[in-house]
């Protein structure tokens, strides 16, 4: 987000993230029934009434009580909503607000919140510089509507979202099949980008080497070439934990795939059974599957360094920019983003989305899985708070970059950071492959 100076308009710049945030919450929690909210539909996903008033707990904890020093509302609340006392497991045994009851918290809260931001003094001190603590609770509200969007895709039932499908793009059979992404030092990270998290400062030099990166995502097409060539079966293509995983979980295709009449492959998405398309980028997979396919086409995963790289770069005036075509924020034109469709557009789509290497939906459609794990960078500091990253650093969480169709632009940006365990499949995540350029 292109973050005003003048305090009138970041105050409005925060109350639209602010609304916006919330009308996906309501669309995402008032197309359902009571039933269907409070029952839990997956044991890796909060019932969606959790992520409801969680999200409230959370602006109020840190909007009105942290920023304007009020007291607690429901006190006796806190505990149920605080993501670290209970597991997602867990969840849906505790003595939860009833929806209504939950709804009318939120809206409380919001209520306050919009009071509260009128008079609020952007000077008072390095939370509210700029807005950041606002713009970081648009991002959590909008980073539980996505998880809540993953929770849509794995109920079962009759479909209850629309949206209309991404347009193709007129070039897509003309594109490379790779570009090349020049060696040498860049800038990753940011110590400017106003509401950039802690996890994404601070800005930093890193040297990468020149590489070769795919135009666009991994599609449905080459993955069943994959699968058709046996690619779950052929243990040398994976590493060992991967293989260990596939052989435990008994992986053969990604999640939400079925194999239909003649051998073509079906999948459900949001309650809808169709053909895989095979244009797409594929989705649901986890990172074990995309380092196989990679080892399999004879490829590996980007590393992270090469992702953003790749993505912000500019070889031209040699510093990284905010987005892959440039500095300003994204719109329709430029990537798919905020559910705006309900599926990534076809592989080669929004070429004004283009990187100056020429790779396309480097931002929006499928979050990338990385090669990386999640590190913090040199001279991290955690803020504001220690559990929002610096706990899940290490080798057990893998790096995802760019956002997907599901991911709103105020939580979506060159620099910013996912990360999830290697085995995860429900979140809207694809990949690309790389290699490395001959340096001959
Ligand atoms: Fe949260």
């Amino acid at each position: 987000m292109t973050i005003a100076a003048d305090a009138a308009t970041l105050r409005g710049e925060i109350a639209a993230r602010l609304t916006a945030a919330r009308s996906r919450t309501r669309a995402l929690t008032d197309c359902v029934d009571d039933a269907d909210l409070t029952r839990q539909h997956s044991p890796l996903m909060s019932p969606l009434v959790w992520d409801l008033a969680h999200v409230a707990n959370q602006e109020e904890l840190w909007l009105l009580r942290g920023v304007g020093g009020r007291d607690p509302m429901h006190p006796e609340i806190d505990p149920l909503y605080d993501a670290f006392q209970h597991p997602r497991t867990e969840r849906p045994a505790l003595p939860l607000l009833p929806p209504e009851q939950a709804r009318r918290y939120a809206s409380d809260v919001r209520g306050r919140v919009l009071d509260l931001l009128e008079r609020v003094s952007f000077a008072a001190g390095p939370l509210v510089d700029r807005g950041f603590v606002f713009g970081m609770i648009a991002q959590h509200e909008q980073q539980h509507d996505e998880t809540m969007l993953a929770t849509h895709q794995l109920r079962q039932g009759s479909a209850v979202l629309s949206a209309p499908p991404p347009r193709p793009p007129g070039d897509v059979l003309r594109l490379p099949a790779e570009v090349l992404v020049p060696g040498g030092q860049f800038t990753m990270g940011t110590s400017t980008e106003p509401w950039a998290l802690d996890n994404e400062r601070p800005a930093h030099e890193i040297d990468v080497l020149p590489f070769y990166l795919d135009t666009t995502p991994v599609t449905n097409a080459a993955f069943a070439e994959f699968i058709a060539d046996g690619g779950y079966y052929e243990r040398r293509v994976w590493s060992p934990a991967g293989w260990q995983h596939r052989q435990q979980a008994s992986l053969t295709a990604p999640l939400f795939w079925q194999q239909g009449g003649g051998g073509q492959w079906l999948r459900r998405r949001f309650g809808v059974t169709e053909p895989v398309p095979p244009a797409e980028p594929v989705m649901h997979v986890c990172w074990y599957e995309a380092d196989a396919y990679a080892r399999w086409a004879g490829r590996r995963l980007p590393t992270e360094a090469e992702w953003e790289k790749a993505a912000r770069h500019d070889p031209v005036t040699g510093r990284s920019r905010r987005y892959p075509w440039g500095d300003q924020d994204p719109t329709p034109a430029l990537a798919n983003l905020g559910q705006r469709h309900l599926q990534p557009a076809v592989a080669g789509s929004y070429p004004d989305g283009a990187a100056p290497s020429g790779a396309r939906q480097l931002i929006g459609d499928v979050w990338e899985w990385t090669a990386s794990d999640f590190l913090p960078y040199p001279g991290f500091k955690a803020w504001p708070y220690r559990e929002y990253s610096e706990v899940f650093f290490g080798s057990d969480y893998k790096v995802l970059r760019g956002g997907a169709f599901s991911a709103d632009q105020v939580a979506c940006r060159g620099t910013f950071r996912n990360w999830d365990y290697p085995i995860r499949r429900q979140i809207f995540a694809g990949f690309r492959t790389a290699r490395d350029a001959d340096l001959a």
